[in-house]
């Protein structure tokens, strides 16, 4: 049986996107199949079209987020056809990613999706929310440290406020001035706008989600912790402090636990934020098929823990889009210019495996 999926074998801006026809993917002892229902675009998906992870002349499929249904089930594996679930496919040079009406995942990357939830709001919620959680894993501050969160705004970064508000530290967010608003009712004590210069050595830890490098390494204490998500582009060491880099990794339980706090926390507002309003108006391109949006965020029953990531229209790589195959390459605008394609120390490097803190 043959299906579509969304693949590069050539690099470039969205006319390098390819709908190809492969069959349906087997599925092995310890994975699932699942039946594609949503699946999130993201800023790894327009840096692996390109190229910024390599692979040129293979075929590379794209998509890291799912939520849909399972279809078939490998010896071992325990889960049962019909059940409604999403995950994490990590790698960025696999032929096949969630960008296709089927995919299979081993059985431990994926979670039941939240009832509550949509498929295209469960599918926004893998990549950001674990890459949130397991960057603080990697801080590994106390109750009471304080932490700076670089490109708070952005989908990793507003989950990372809010979990690391939850775990009782005191977050000041550095975003675009007009997300000081949002970013307060998201749990950050403090904020400082983009174009103001950091304090110097003022944090115990910073998530510098915005690849802000040295800049933010700046803002650490002697002796403090920075964690980056560019494996491979941290700053260079100095005054002590402990320096790291996110590898995300598929982790089911994790996940789950995620989408529990989620389902029983507070969703988007159903009246977007600033964010989302100021990036709907932005100019739209005549003829570029922007996505639609087709599913809004529904309010959940307040109670709070985690929201959601915000649904920004004018961002198709943000937003959670079912699979619409006639408009699938106008999704893979071209985005800001990807920090692992500046010149660095190392060069760069995926994501998608083992994750590390260097001393
Ligand atoms: N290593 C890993 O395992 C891992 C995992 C997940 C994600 N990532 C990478 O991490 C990056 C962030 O992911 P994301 O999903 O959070 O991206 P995102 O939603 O695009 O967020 C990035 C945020 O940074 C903001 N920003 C950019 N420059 C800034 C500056 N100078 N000061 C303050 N904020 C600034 C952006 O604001 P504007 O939109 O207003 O410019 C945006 O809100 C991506 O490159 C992604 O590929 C790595």
């Amino acid at each position: 049986m043959l299906m579509r999926a969304v693949t590069v074998s050539r690099f470039g801006g969205p006319e390098a996107v390819e709908i190809t026809e492969l069959p349906v993917p087997a599925v092995g002892p310890g994975q699932v199949r699942i039946k594609v229902a949503a699946a999130a675009l993201n800023p790894v998906d327009a840096a692996m079209r390109s190229g910024v992870f390599g692979g040129a002349g293979e075929r590379i499929g794209l998509g890291w987020d799912v939520a849909g249904t399972v279809h078939a089930v490998g010896d071992g594996a325990d889960w049962s056809v019909g059940d409604r679930v999403m995950g994490l496919a990590t790698g960025h040079r696999t032929p096949l990613g969630t960008h296709a009406e089927y995919v299979v995942l081993d059985a431990d990357a994926v979670a039941p999706a939240p009832a509550a939830l949509s498929d295209a709001h469960a599918a926004s919620l893998p990549l950001n929310t674990l890459s949130a959680a397991q960057s603080l894993d990697l801080l590994d501050l106390c109750e009471g440290q304080t932490l700076l969160v670089t490109g708070a705004a952005g989908g990793v970064g507003t989950h990372a406020v809010e979990l690391a508000r939850l775990g009782g530290l005191e977050v000041t967010a550095l975003a675009s001035a007009d997300d000081e608003e949002f970013l307060a009712s998201r749990g950050a004590a403090h904020f400082l706008p983009r174009t103001e210069t950091l304090p110097p050595a003022a944090f115990d830890g910073v998530l510098d989600a915005a690849g802000l490098g040295r800049a933010a390494l700046a803002a650490v204490r002697d002796g403090g912790t920075y964690i980056g998500l560019w494996p491979g582009q941290e700053p260079e060491r100095e005054r002590g402090i402990r320096i790291g880099a996110l590898d995300v990794r598929a982790d089911g339980g994790q996940l789950a636990e995620l989408a529990r706090q989620a389902e029983t926390g507070r969703c988007w507002p159903a009246s977007p934020g600033p964010t989302a309003r100021r990036r709907r108006r932005g100019p739209r391109t005549p003829g570029r098929g922007r996505p639609a949006w087709t599913d809004r965020p529904r309010p959940l029953n307040s109670g709070g823990r985690i929201v959601f990531t915000p649904l920004n229209p004018g961002r198709p790589v943000r937003t959670p889009v079912r699979l619409f195959w006639s408009r699938a390459r106008a999704w893979y605008e071209p985005s800001r210019r990807h920090p692992a394609t500046e010149g660095t120390r190392n060069g760069p490097r995926g994501y998608g495996g083992a994750d590390g803190v260097g001393g």
